[in-house]
């Protein structure tokens, strides 16, 4: 028995009689309702506005009545004539909790079913609950199917496939299968089903790239979360010498060995600093080091169009991580998206405010290994709270790189586009460009690159020394916003690198 299935059965044990459940997969949730009820022995009705009650609720003898009530007012006043040993369901009936007539029907009989023995369960896609029954109704969402749900179904898929399509090959070692779980991770059963048939179909087995590249097509069509197929690694990230370490050392923390030897694993990691110095590069990096998937979270987009559906959006973005889970989640330049959290009960009626505290209950609480790693430019526009012990692991300040890491960053960029860094006067370059960030330098590699293409010749060190000379790095253009920055982060950030650590202590 699943975690959910558990709380469920306790609520019906405990005599909730209004239960909402949202969830997508509506044939799973009947299959675990059905389930529950037959271990309580109770018998199941299940109600469709087309269909009316399946089976049908006896009528009363007395049906001298004048005329007859609407269907979804029918479908409760029938509920108390139902034998006290019933599991109702009642399917898509949100359209009809906004009105007035089924909220006072509900609050009238709600004394009365809360002692009998009768469950209710509204079975929906979307939430949609009038707030005079808020106090009534228990809402549940369904959790995305387990790893054991999920070997399961790929289990009773094999055994179908083995019977139907002997062609196919279904003898599949243990890691396959695992291999085959993770994939699917993340899915619904429904489309856990439909990517395994077209795997089938396609390719006479079931293939993991074939199930991994269906899922990331379906965690887009989400909306807000984009897999990120990250190419980046740490070889790419010059300088940062303490954010590296302190990522290497927990490189290994999600495995099932450090989880024995006592360690807790890590919640997030907040990149915070000048801009172009390596944030959202070192997130990517991540993916690569630690050997995981990541999501890439979109807070612009949870903040969709349609009123309303932004708590949903961000609840959507969570599960379907801590289905995916262990993985990396990445919010880049999170002050974006909760700007405006302060003023959100006048701006918004409050929503930016609720998706906020969704996300940093989220946070404080989760215990699905997803490791957060975001970033930010600016501390100004984040909400404090965010900042508190205990929902980022650590906060880490980048600061524009030192001499040193110049010369790294350099040398990297010039790998990158196939030149050799000891043809080139690395340490002029690097001290010719105090201020100037990791996004500048690269820039300025990219120029001279150009310079040297446009006259026919090889890039020289020069083409760059005058592409330095005609730029403004924006650390002198933003003087004192860095420095305030720097501020701020000397009291509540680690440094990223210890150069920098060095630089500012000699020159305070
Ligand atoms: N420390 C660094 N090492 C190597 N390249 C860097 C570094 N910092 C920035 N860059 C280059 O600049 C680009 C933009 O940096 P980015 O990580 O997006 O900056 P931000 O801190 O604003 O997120 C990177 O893709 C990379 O090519
Ligand atoms: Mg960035």
């Amino acid at each position: 028995m699943s975690e959910f299935e558990r709380e469920l059965n306790l609520l019906i044990k405990a005599r909730y009689p209004l239960i909402y459940l949202q969830t997508a997969e509506e044939t799973r949730a009947e299959e675990i309702l059905r389930h529950i009820a037959q271990q309580r022995h109770k018998r199941v009705y299940v109600w469709t506005y087309t269909r009316g009650y399946e089976p049908p609720i006896p009528a009363p003898t007395e049906t001298a009545s004048t005329r007859p009530l609407a269907p979804e007012l029918e479908a409760i006043t029938h509920l108390l004539r139902l034998q006290d040993e019933a599991l109702v369901i009642l399917k898509d009936f949100h359209p009809f909790l906004g009105d007035q007539r089924v909220i006072r029907l509900l609050r009238d009989l709600y004394p009365r079913l809360h002692r009998s023995w009768r469950t209710v369960v509204f079975l929906s896609p979307v939430l949609k609950l009038p707030p005079e029954l808020e106090k009534q109704i228990t809402v549940l969402e369904m959790p995305l199917p387990t790893r054991e749900e999920i070997a399961q179904k790929i289990h009773e898929i094999l055994l179908v496939l083995k019977a139907s399509h002997p062609e196919v090959r279904t003898d599949l070692s243990p890691a396959e299968l695992d291999e085959l779980v993770s994939a699917a991770q993340g899915l619904t059963m429904d489309e856990i089903e439909n990517v395994c048939a077209r795997s089938v179909v396609e390719h006479k087995a079931l293939v993991v790239d074939a199930i991994l590249s269906e899922k990331k097509q379906i965690v887009r069509k989400s909306g807000v979360l984009e897999y990120y197929d990250a190419s980046e690694t740490m070889d790419d990230v010059g300088g940062l010498d303490l954010l590296k370490e302190w990522l290497r050392k927990r490189r290994a923390a999600f495995t099932q060995e450090a989880r024995a030897f006592g360690l807790p694993a890590p919640k997030g990691v907040l990149l915070l600093g000048v801009q172009g110095t390596g944030k959202s590069l070192s997130a990517k990096a991540i993916a690569n080091l630690w050997g995981l998937p990541m999501l890439r979270l979109d807070v612009g987009r949870v903040f969709g169009s349609l009123v309303g559906a932004s708590e949903a959006n961000m609840r959507t973005a969570i599960r379907v991580a801590e289905a995916i889970a262990p993985c990396i989640l990445w919010i880049d330049e999170l002050e974006k998206g909760f700007a405006g959290v302060q003023s959100s009960a006048m701006s918004d009626s409050g929503t930016t405010a609720r998706v906020f505290a969704t996300f940093l209950t989220w946070m404080q609480e989760k215990r699905a290994p997803v490791f957060v790693v975001a970033t930010a430019n600016d501390v100004s526009q984040l909400p404090p709270e965010l900042l508190r012990k205990g929902r980022f692991d650590e906060i880490f300040f980048l600061d524009l790189p030192t001499l040193a890491e110049r010369e790294q960053i350099f040398a990297i960029h010039l790998r990158k586009r196939g030149r050799d860094p000891q043809q080139y006067d690395l340490k002029r370059l690097a001290r010719a460009t105090e201020g100037f960030s990791g996004a500048e330098i690269e820039q300025v590699v990219v120029a001279g690159l150009f310079t040297a293409f446009d006259a026919k010749r090889e890039l020289t060190t020069e083409d760059m020394l005058e592409e330095i000379r005609h730029t403004v790095p924006l650390s002198v253009m933003m003087r004192e916003e860095i420095e305030a920055l720097r501020q701020w982060a000397q009291m509540r950030a680690r440094p990223a690198s210890s150069a920098a650590l060095a630089r500012a202590k000699r020159t305070k």
